[in-house]
């Protein structure tokens, strides 16, 4: 076992911590909550790197490949990376979580149930994803072909956000995933400080209603949901972040045109109560593949400040930039080019943070480990490679953690 960077990376923290005893006065249940724009954590700013690993549960179903999971949150910790965002979910097919409408693999949870544990010893926070947009690993898809299998007239995947039977399905799968109780470490899962926060939907799009209403309808009904059995935990939408109708200036000068069409509003989906932070997702390659590199740059600095100004003065939550990336599929492609988007994007991520600005962390798309080739896409990232991207990486992670470790709690709480 490699743990030479691990230890002397938690001798620097607990180092940090004593000598900051005595700063607040603290409460240190481990969850991390929310005052204002910023994120808390035992009584203190909470400021953290972070990364997706969609795959989580689907290695830690089989027990013969559970050291995969170990092994990338191990290595994730050593380059300062504590907040991983993951799927809660697989509807249907091969080692499914929900087999079908309220029926659960008992393997693939105990699959969840590790990871979660692994996460909790090791020290990272999760953020899971209730459901997909996407008909990957099931999703809306999934939940409606469900309904129609029962006879329901259903006829677009965008009854999801209306059908009264779907949405009943989708609230049996929350209440099933907050009441879990892990078979590792006996907690519940609406319990357990290593989850940050759950998230309603990756990515949710409503073709059917352009005007963003259907969504905002359905995420307040499953967001009050949520909040009445768990009231512990951070909520957020998963949105990419489209603006809609409630700021025409925006919609006009920042979305791409072609998520005029689908149905999400970053205002209007982020403004309620019960919706503890913001989301945002950002990919100018694929958002804009015509543009070249220097504009798509631009875009992309431009895309997270508008988004951190609406946190700050709309929203007054703060915000993670759920996932960015650079695929090596883009055309012309270099290494130098994904540095650039991983320092626009940390970069901005960290101007915001160091003036008390609601901007909490990055989490890039996507991390693997070593031997996971049947993961390997354009936008992974392997740890091990040590390229300047993972030296990128490891940098903004203790840039932030500084910020949060240093800081007394915010001085004047904004309301
Ligand atoms: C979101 O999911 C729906 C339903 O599966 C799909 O039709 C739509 O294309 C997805 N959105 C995008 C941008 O792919
Ligand atoms: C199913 O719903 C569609 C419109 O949503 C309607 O046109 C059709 O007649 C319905 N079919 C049945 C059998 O009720
Ligand atoms: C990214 O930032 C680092 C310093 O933080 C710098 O050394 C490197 O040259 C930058 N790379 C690019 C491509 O901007
Ligand atoms: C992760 O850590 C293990 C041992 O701790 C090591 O063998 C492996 O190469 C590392 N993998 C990555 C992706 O860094």
């Amino acid at each position: 076992m490699k743990c030479f960077c691990l230890i002397a990376f938690l001798a620097t923290v607990i180092a940090q911590s004593y000598s900051d005893l005595g700063v607040e006065a603290t409460s240190s249940d481990g969850f991390v909550s929310r005052n204002g724009v910023q994120f808390i954590l035992d009584g203190k700013p909470f400021y953290a790197n972070g990364f997706n690993a969609y795959w989580l549960t689907y290695e830690a179903t089989d027990p013969d490949t559970r050291f995969k999971i170990t092994y990338a949150l191990q290595n994730a910790t050593c380059h300062g990376l504590t907040i991983a965002r993951t799927w809660g979910f697989r509807d249907g097919g091969y080692r499914a979580l929900q087999t079908a409408p309220g029926s659960y693999d008992e393997l693939t949870f105990k699959g969840m149930d590790f990871a979660i544990a692994e996460a909790k010893r090791l020290g990272i926070k999760m953020i899971i994803t209730f459901v997909n947009n996407y008909s990957d690993f099931g999703g809306r898809k999934q939940y409606v072909d469900w309904a129609k299998s029962k006879g329901l007239n259903v006829s677009s995947d965008d009854d999801f956000y209306t059908n009264p039977l779907i949405k009943q399905y989708y609230k049996n799968h929350v209440k099933t995933m907050v009441n879990r109780v892990n078979t590792f470490t006996k907690v519940a899962y609406k319990d357990e400080p290593a989850i940050m926060g759950w998230e309603l939907m990756n990515e949710p799009h409503c073709r059917a209603d352009p005007s963003g209403k259907t969504l905002t309808a359905w995420i307040t009904g499953m967001a009050s949901y949520v909040k009445s059995l768990d009231s512990k935990h951070l909520l957020t939408t998963g949105l990419e972040g489209f603006y809609g109708d409630s700021s025409p200036q925006k919609k006009n000068s920042l979305n791409p045109a072609a998520a005029n069409v689908l149905g999400t509003d970053f205002i209007a989906n982020h403004n309620l109560d019960t919706i503890d932070f913001a989301s945002v997702h950002s990919y100018p390659d694929l958002w804009f593949p015509n543009l070249d590199e220097k504009s798509r740059l631009d875009f992309l600095k431009n895309w997270l400040e508008g988004h951190l100004e609406d946190a700050q003065n709309i929203l007054k939550k703060p915000l993670i930039l759920g996932e960015f990336g650079k695929p090596s599929n883009t055309p012309g492609y270099t290494q130098a080019q994904r540095d650039a988007v991983f320092n626009v994007t940390f970069d901005t991520i960290y101007a915001s943070a160091q003036k008390d600005g609601p901007a909490a962390g990055a989490l890039f798309w996507h991390l693997i480990s070593d031997g996971m080739n049947n993961f390997k896409d354009a936008l992974a990232i392997v740890l091990s490679d040590k390229t300047s991207t993972v030296n990128i990486i490891g940098q903004q992670s203790r840039k932030l953690r500084l910020i949060g470790g240093k800081r007394k709690l915010n001085r004047k709480i904004k309301t």
